[in-house]
């Protein structure tokens, strides 16, 4: 894992699907590096846990729940952590469905989109979107989005994925559309002074996602935090627009950098948003 130096902390970090995996130890690693982490799960029992054990460890944490396949609680998720946190560092867009355990089962969320896009991309748009007011205030911030190097075009007339379903494919595709919307907004935020990049944490950790795909991890989920610190790390020194894949910078599917294909993915993103009642239509 990464020690090299970073900013004090302009203000807390949001972790989203801090009760697992990833989320839980990038938690830890921001805590011990002085950040007061706002720990967000999906079950009051595991995410008060997750706050108590930091607690008693002497770190600054506070539980927030939502379950993320409802665009109504990501927003009023949103709108809890600015009333309580006016001013914002970092928001981690951490939780994700991986690929299922039954790679053709096609699964809806709350509001009746298909459940990978939902949690892994419109939940993240939602929450980037909404937050853009405390982040700005912090002076200096940033939005990293957890991403994957499985990265497949999102078809724009089928974003449901209604034809010939595939769990890993549909996991791809949110993953490339999470790309595309991290480099159109990190153009979008800049002039506010909000950084925003993309990240592949590692590939295959050892991680609930990876076991209840079937696959043997290939990596330590301590690989995937020393990536997601690097990544911090540059935010922190104003570096945007970025895909990390690890501790190295790359180049995310080139479709993703297309701006007409980002200005029809957001275009398709507010029509998806404005359908659900409580949720902004707005992208960026
Ligand atoms: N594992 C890998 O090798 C790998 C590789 C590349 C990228 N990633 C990405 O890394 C991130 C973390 O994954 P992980 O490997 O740490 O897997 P994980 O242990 O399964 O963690 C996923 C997290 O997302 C949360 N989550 C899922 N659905 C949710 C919902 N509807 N509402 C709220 N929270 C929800 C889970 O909550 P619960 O704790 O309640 O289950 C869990 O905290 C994901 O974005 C994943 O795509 C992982």
């Amino acid at each position: 894992m990464s020690d090299e130096h970073f900013e004090p902390p302009a203000g807390p970090a949001l972790v989203t699907g801090a009760t697992s995996g990833l989320g839980t130890a990038v938690a830890w690693a921001l805590a011990e590096r002085g950040w007061t982490v706002l720990v967000h799960g999906r079950d009051a029992r595991r995410t008060d846990a997750v706050v108590a054990e930091l607690r008693a460890a002497g770190h600054r944490a506070h539980p927030y729940l939502a379950d993320l396949a409802s665009l109504r609680e990501c927003a009023e998720l949103a709108q809890r952590v600015a009333a309580d946190h006016p001013s914002l560092e970092l928001v981690v867009n951490n939780a994700g469905v991986g690929f299922g355990a039954d790679q053709r089962r096609r699964e809806l969320s709350a509001d009746g989109y298909e459940l990978r896009l939902a949690v892994n991309y419109l939940a993240p748009v939602v929450l980037t979107r909404m937050l853009r007011a405390p982040l700005r205030a912090a002076g200096r911030a940033q939005v990293l989005n957890i991403g994957s190097v499985g990265q497949s075009p999102l078809p724009l007339d089928d974003p449901q994925f209604t034809h010939g379903y595939s769990g890993s494919e549909a996991y791809t595709r949110s993953k490339f559309a999470l790309a595309a919307f991290t480099f159109a907004t990190a153009e979008q935020y800049g002039r506010d002074g909000i950084q925003v990049n993309v990240c592949h944490p590692a590939t295959y950790m050892d991680t609930a996602m990876t076991h209840d795909s079937g696959i043997t991890p290939w990596t330590s989920v301590d690989e995937g935090v020393g990536a997601v610190l690097t990544a911090v790390r540059a935010g922190q020194r104003g570096r945007t627009g970025l895909f990390f894949n690890g501790t190295s910078t790359a180049r995310a599917h080139s479709r993703a950098y297309d701006k007409g294909f980002q200005q029809r993915l957001a275009d398709l993103t507010s029509n998806l948003l404005s359908r659900v009642e409580g949720v902004e239509a707005a992208v960026w």
